[in-house]
């Protein structure tokens, strides 16, 4: 089936492996399945609801273009483009916003965690930031968007309302409701020295990520310090059950082979962390060390990361200005 296939990834520094196996990765699947329309968006709208640098924010906008195309997504066949290069992202995220419901977007775990306990303090962006990321998808007629694990719940909002200004609007189909496509296995990566935090980029330890920029000796240290438990590695996969790190782990190795968990039970079982940790070690070498030496070289050319994101939004202004004056039709502008 053809797919039209849209995703974006926030420009906030420290890309990990989480990223990569959670999101990116699969997007270089889908791209590389002929037929399907893939558009991959920089969202730096996303990133200010939370306080940025500036001059950090440009530089991050351009890690991010280069470890997309670092990661496999060829500019030549995937539009690459950056959110606020387009103005109907903004736009369309505030007429979606007033059909909206408060009671929904309270329910969004996100927010909570991020907000932390002032919510008070939090910005207004930040509240209504799955809102936005409505906006981006709705623009683009996508049909499958795929991401981690953690954003399952701002796609069920986006499908509400996608339904919720088709019928206030009595226009059957005109947003397309999205279908998620969230990895059935390893959609979930957890921090390196707490098996039960998500791997994130705002997490203060850099030992509790694998970042996609990392050299080969951060990686062996990384995985050497890698938080365990006492056991031996296990025989069956109901003795992972309460050790979260073993899990993950061997999650991360799974995942790199492409092999089911029972796989690399099996390939370890009973053996120690050590011998298990080198070979994690040389798989997590071989996959990231050539996307980190690729990012480098990409970086060293801003002109050309520049111009990708320049041509990338032009793509996409095309789309999303031919659909947001249908919207402004309908709503009576
Ligand atoms: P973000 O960095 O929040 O913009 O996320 C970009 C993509 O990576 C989204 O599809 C997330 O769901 C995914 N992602 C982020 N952290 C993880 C993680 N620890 N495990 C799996 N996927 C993740
Ligand atoms: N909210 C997503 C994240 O933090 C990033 C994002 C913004 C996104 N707009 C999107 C993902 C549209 C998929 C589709 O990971």
């Amino acid at each position: 089936m053809f797919k039209k296939i849209f995703s974006g990834v926030q420009p906030t520094g420290n890309l990990h492996l989480g990223n990569y196996l959670g999101a990116i990765k699969n997007f270089v699947e889908l791209q590389n399945d002929k037929g399907n329309e893939c558009i991959f968006c920089v969202v730096d709208l996303h990133a200010i609801t939370v306080k940025q640098d500036p001059k950090e924010l440009k530089k991050n906008i351009r890690e991010t273009t280069a470890t997309f195309i670092a990661c496999g997504i060829d500019p030549t066949q995937s539009i690459i483009f950056n959110q606020s290069m387009v103005p109907a992202h903004s736009e369309a995220a505030w007429i979606l916003s007033c059909v909206s419901r408060i009671g929904w977007l309270n329910r969004m775990t996100q927010f909570k965690e991020k907000a932390g306990k002032d919510k008070e303090k939090a910005s207004i962006g930040l509240y209504s930031y799955p809102v936005l990321m409505a906006a981006d998808i709705l623009l683009y007629d996508a049909t499958h968007v795929p991401v981690g694990d953690d954003q399952k719940q701002h796609l069920e909002l986006c499908r509400d309302i996608a339904q919720k200004f088709n019928n206030d609007f009595n226009v059957k189909d005109f947003l397309k409701v999205p279908e998620p496509m969230i990895q059935k296995k390893f959609s979930r990566i957890m921090s390196l020295k707490d098996g039960i935090k998500k791997m994130s980029k705002s997490d203060p330890s850099d030992l509790s990520r694998v970042n996609l920029t990392d050299n080969k000796e951060e990686i062996l240290n990384k995985i050497k310090k890698a938080k365990t438990d006492p056991l031996p590695l296990p025989e069956e996969l109901k003795n992972l059950t309460e050790r979260p790190e073993a899990e993950n782990l061997l999650g991360i190795y799974s995942s790199l082979k492409s092999q089911d968990l029972e796989n690399s039970i099996n390939e370890f079982s009973g053996k120690n962390f050590s011998e298990f940790k080198k070979r994690l070690s040389e798989a997590l070498i071989d996959k990231i060390e050539p996307i980190s030496k690729e990012i480098k070289k990409l970086l060293g050319d801003e002109k050309y990361l520049d111009s990708i994101l320049l041509d990338g939004s032009n793509k996409a202004d095309k789309i999303a200005s031919k659909k947001i004056k249908e919207m402004k039709e309908l709503v009576g502008f």
